[in-house]
């Protein structure tokens, strides 16, 4: 059982390099956090700090109800699993899995009872006697899970562990990561730049930028809800859409005027908006909230725009239609069978109820 509380951390690295700025996260027993952000904002030192690698500049951290702040790395119970695995290259995978537990004096059966137990939930029984050399990336990040799970630690800490793994295997130890935490039911944190790992894993994303948190919320509610422009660009894929323009007000009716098309605001969104009424904003709108107007209900003149159809990419099921308004481009993602011919004018209709607006200066969302 172990909840964790990071309460106003800070960290000031020697030569004044602010990493974290008064991080505030508090984590449920049994909960798969996920910490998310762009390379540099911060996500590992966060780690490092609850693991007790770095020493806050400032700023407290419980596991469980004990401040740690000054307890050692290696008395936090607490299990670690980095990108570069580094197996002992010598040992074999039970020993490599043993290591920890020997160091620590488990008795031999013990440690065999634990080591077998592990492998058996990670599937790699049949390769315990072999060495590193021998295994896959995956084989290999799996026994570095392995050497994790055998030490029941209270809380793993997880920093990009995949990053190493080729695109399929990547998948694949996500769901089996998936599968272990739903199985052994302790608290993780997972660090990852990887907007779909955080958006699968996650049972809560922490958004990061430049040492703040930005955003700690479901992925769904970060993802249909985000607090600023750059979260909602950097969750989702393909990105989302932005456009500048302005709102403007005719026959009480409010409109987003992109300078080549104009769209209607719906009711829901008026009191939010009022207060921009012949001002700049950034709209933005969803790959998958634009659709080809041939295969799209609710067409109305209103939320219906031409543009050119730039490139169709095939994906299989789906084609990202690249589109240009002339002033802005957008990608819509769409049906596979919804292939508009390259170089020609095609009417896509937007879902108004999806849309969002930021304000140009804060970039906070307006609604
Ligand atoms: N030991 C260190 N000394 C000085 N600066 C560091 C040190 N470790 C990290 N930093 C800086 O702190 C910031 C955050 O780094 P980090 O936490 O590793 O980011 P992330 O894991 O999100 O990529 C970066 O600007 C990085 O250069
Ligand atoms: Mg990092």
């Amino acid at each position: 059982m172990a909840q964790i509380s990071i309460r106003n951390i800070n960290k000031v690295f020697d030569g004044g390099v602010v990493a974290v700025k008064d991080i505030t996260i508090g984590i449920e027993n049994k909960e798969f956090l996920v910490l998310l952000g762009p390379s540099g904002c911060g996500k590992s030192t966060t780690l490092r700090m609850v693991a007790g690698l770095e020493n806050p500049t400032s700023g407290d951290i419980y596991i469980g109800d004990r401040w740690v702040n000054n307890v050692p790395a290696k008395d936090r119970n607490i299990a670690m699993v980095f990108q570069n695995y580094a197996l002992y290259p010598h040992m074999k995978v039970y020993d490599n899995m043993a290591f920890a537990l020997k160091l620590r004096g488990y008795a031999k059966t013990d440690i065999e009872k634990r080591v077998n137990e592990a492998a058996q939930i990670l599937g790699i029984t049949r390769l315990l006697n072999r060495k590193p050399k021998e295994l896959s990336g995956g084989e290999r990040q799996r026994v570095a899970l392995g050497r994790a799970i055998v030490r029941k630690p209270l809380v793993f800490l997880f920093d990009e562990p995949l990053s190493n793994l080729d695109a399929k295997m990547r998948v694949q130890m996500r769901t089996e990561l998936h599968k272990l935490h739903l199985k052994i039911q302790t608290t993780m944190i997972y660090v990852t730049h990887d907007q779909t790992e955080a958006m699968t894993l996650g049972d809560r994303i922490a958004v990061m930028k430049d040492g703040e948190l930005l955003q700690l919320d479901t992925p769904l509610t970060v993802y249909n809800n985000p607090v600023n422009k750059f979260v909602a660009g950097f969750i989702g894929s393909p990105p989302m859409n932005f456009m500048e323009g302005r709102i403007i007000k005719k026959n009480g009716s409010i409109y987003f005027d992109e300078g080549n098309f104009k769209v209607k605001v719906l009711e829901e969104m008026h009191a939010k908006l009022v207060s921009y009424i012949n001002k700049q904003v950034i709209f933005g709108v969803r790959a998958e909230n634009i659709y080809d107007k041939l295969f799209a209900a609710g067409a109305t003149p209103e939320n219906t725009i031409l543009v050119l159809c730039e490139v169709v990419e095939t994906m299989g099921p789906q084609n990202h239609l690249y589109l240009s308004t002339g002033k802005h481009t957008a990608v819509a993602l769409v049906d596979s069978s919804n292939k508009p011919t390259i170089g020609s004018m095609v009417e896509v209709v937007i879902d108004m109820k999806k849309v969002h607006f930021f304000d140009p200066a804060s970039e906070k969302t307006i609604v």
